[in-house]
């Protein structure tokens, strides 16, 4: 997701809109949940796609630069393994800011099993 930022980024750059961009991560407890933002100030996602960016192979990028797998897997882990959530909002001044939230006590029927079996692998 921090190189989905970096490129998003670069195609503002590309564009000669923006000298530079930033990256910021932050992360706080809120209420039962870990909070973890990663937020850009790149080129933003179009309302249009929105939708579809957690598809498996959804890519706008050229070939050899994406593939169209990176949040889909990111949203099987965080949503299906751990029963978190993931949302996008937009950055105030432009950019993208992604939301993961992870429960701190299992919620999801997964959780206990992925718990047991690193337990088993350790
Ligand atoms: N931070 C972001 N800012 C703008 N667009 C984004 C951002 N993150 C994702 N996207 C959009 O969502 C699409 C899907 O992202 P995803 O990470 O699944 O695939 P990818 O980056 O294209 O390829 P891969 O991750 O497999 O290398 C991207 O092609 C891009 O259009
Ligand atoms: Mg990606």
């Amino acid at each position: 997701m921090i190189v989905n930022a970096a490129h998003a980024i670069a195609e503002t750059m590309d564009e000669g809109t923006e000298p530079k961009g930033t990256i910021t991560l932050t992360t706080r407890k809120a209420g039962k949940a870990a909070e973890v933002r990663i937020a850009d100030t790149g080129a933003g996602i179009p309302e249009a796609i929105r939708h579809r960016v957690f598809d498996p192979f959804f890519t706008t990028k050229g070939v050899g630069k994406g593939t169209g797998q990176g949040l889909a897997i990111a949203r099987t882990v965080i949503v299906e393994k751990h029963g978190g959530s993931i949302d996008i909002e937009p950055n105030p001044g432009g950019g993208t800011v992604f939301v993961i939230r992870l429960p701190l006590v299992a919620t999801n029927p997964a959780a206990p099993d992925a718990c047991a079996s690193a337990k088993e692998a350790a």
